[in-house]
């Protein structure tokens, strides 16, 4: 016998306004087409202990983890979108394109999620970051992607990527991390030539690239630049320059083959590794007037010619296996 029974029906009034009275500072905004579509995107991604709290008796904007709305006392909208550590082994949802408002999408961490990056994503046209990353997604990264132009920050980094990068991202990105894939062939010429800010990072450490480095570079103002681990090859001189902003300017590892001797470097570099190229000339001792390096590598080039005075305090691993560097800290140059 059910004990509801012996409650009159005006108690259970009574308990339905002290609940709903208690619940009345966390009133459900969330928006109901955006937990449904949250609630497909969970049964479709398997187990993950982080969607736990995703349960369609609370509110999404309040208790789902991972999960954000724009003003959650009033719309409701989801704006925010984190999924991290599923076992899916699968592929991603097109159901993800269901968040009209998202602003900020990251799928991170599920290394059994395969197939390509489905089309629907660019139903989300207020999209300003996506991130998708540390997945086996393979194939292509289409040119549909170019059509999502309030993304300013595109991180794609370690998947399965491959094939070129396409050329025509334009608009508002300005940080693509594309490091760690299997991506091949040139760098397009036109990237970032539409953007104008000095707030640049790209990334495609780690991947099968080559040819040479787009002459058009020369006009980009890289804050973070990271070619290592490819096989690009030619100059690269066109990143360098005292007037540029660069951070970091990371080659490593490539078959670059230029003349360093009259290069200049930016001001402000903190970072650069040069090592593992076939890079040629002296060092130009305008280096010395750099205002903060916290790391730098030129170790495994054929660089020639005095070490800069003011370098002497660098560990020679800094210098080492080069063609016929000499002076502080490595051996004297021969007189
Ligand atoms: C994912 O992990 C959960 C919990 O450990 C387990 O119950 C489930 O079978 C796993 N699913 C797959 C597809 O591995
Ligand atoms: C959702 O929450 C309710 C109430 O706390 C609970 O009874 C139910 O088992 C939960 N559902 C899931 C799928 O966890
Ligand atoms: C969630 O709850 C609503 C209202 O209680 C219901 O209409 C809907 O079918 C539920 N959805 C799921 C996936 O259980
Ligand atoms: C991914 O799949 C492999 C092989 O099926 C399995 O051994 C591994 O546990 C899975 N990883 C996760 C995080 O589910
Ligand atoms: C792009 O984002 C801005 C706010 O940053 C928004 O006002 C605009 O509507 C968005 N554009 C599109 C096409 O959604
Ligand atoms: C790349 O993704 C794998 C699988 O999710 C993860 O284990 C690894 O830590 C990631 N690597 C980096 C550099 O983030
Ligand atoms: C790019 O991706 C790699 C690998 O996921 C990560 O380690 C790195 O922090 C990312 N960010 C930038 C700015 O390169
Ligand atoms: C420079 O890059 C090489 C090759 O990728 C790496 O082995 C070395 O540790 C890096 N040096 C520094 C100072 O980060």
């Amino acid at each position: 016998m059910s004990s509801l029974r012996t409650f009159s029906p005006c108690s259970l009034c009574a308990i339905a306004i002290v609940l709903s009275s208690s619940l009345h500072l966390v009133a459900s905004v969330c928006r109901e087409s955006d937990k449904a579509a949250l609630l497909r995107i969970k049964s479709s991604l398997g187990y993950s202990s982080r969607m736990a709290t995703w349960n369609n008796s609370t509110d999404c904007c309040y208790y789902w983890y991972g999960v954000g709305c724009d003003n959650p006392t009033s719309t409701g909208k989801v704006i925010f979108l984190w999924i991290t550590e599923s076992n899916t082994s699968g592929p991603l949802p097109s159901c993800i394109g269901d968040l009209p408002d998202l602003t900020h999408l990251e799928i991170a961490n599920h290394p059994n999620l395969t197939g390509p990056i489905p089309k629907s994503i660019t139903k989300l046209r207020n999209l300003d970051y996506l991130a998708i990353t540390g997945t086996a997604l393979s194939g292509k990264i289409q040119r549909f992607l170019c059509k999502m132009t309030n993304i300013s920050t595109l991180d794609l980094s370690n998947n399965s990527l491959s094939g070129k990068i396409p050329g025509c991202f334009k608009g508002r990105v300005h940080v693509i991390n594309l490091s760690q894939n299997r991506l091949s062939g040139h760098l397009p010429a036109s990237l970032f030539k539409s953007y104008m800010g000095t707030d640049i990072s790209f990334n495609v450490r780690g991947n099968q690239l080559s040819g040479k480095i787009p002459q058009s570079f020369k006009t980009i103002n890289f804050l973070d630049l990271d070619l290592s681990d490819n096989q690009f090859h030619g100059d690269a001189s066109v990143v360098f320059g005292e007037s540029k902003v660069a951070d970091y300017i990371l080659l490593s590892n490539n078959k670059f083959d230029f003349d360093l001797s009259s290069l200049t470097y930016p001001l402000y570099m903190s970072w650069l590794n040069i090592s593992h190229n076939k890079i040629r000339g002296s060092i130009n001792p305008q280096i010395t007037k750099l205002q903060r390096v916290g790391g730098m590598d030129m170790s495994y080039n054929r660089l020639c010619g005095p070490v800069p005075s003011g370098m002497s305090a660098y560990d020679k691993s800094v210098f080492a296996h080069n063609k016929c560097l000499c002076g502080n800290p490595l051996p004297p140059c021969d007189s």
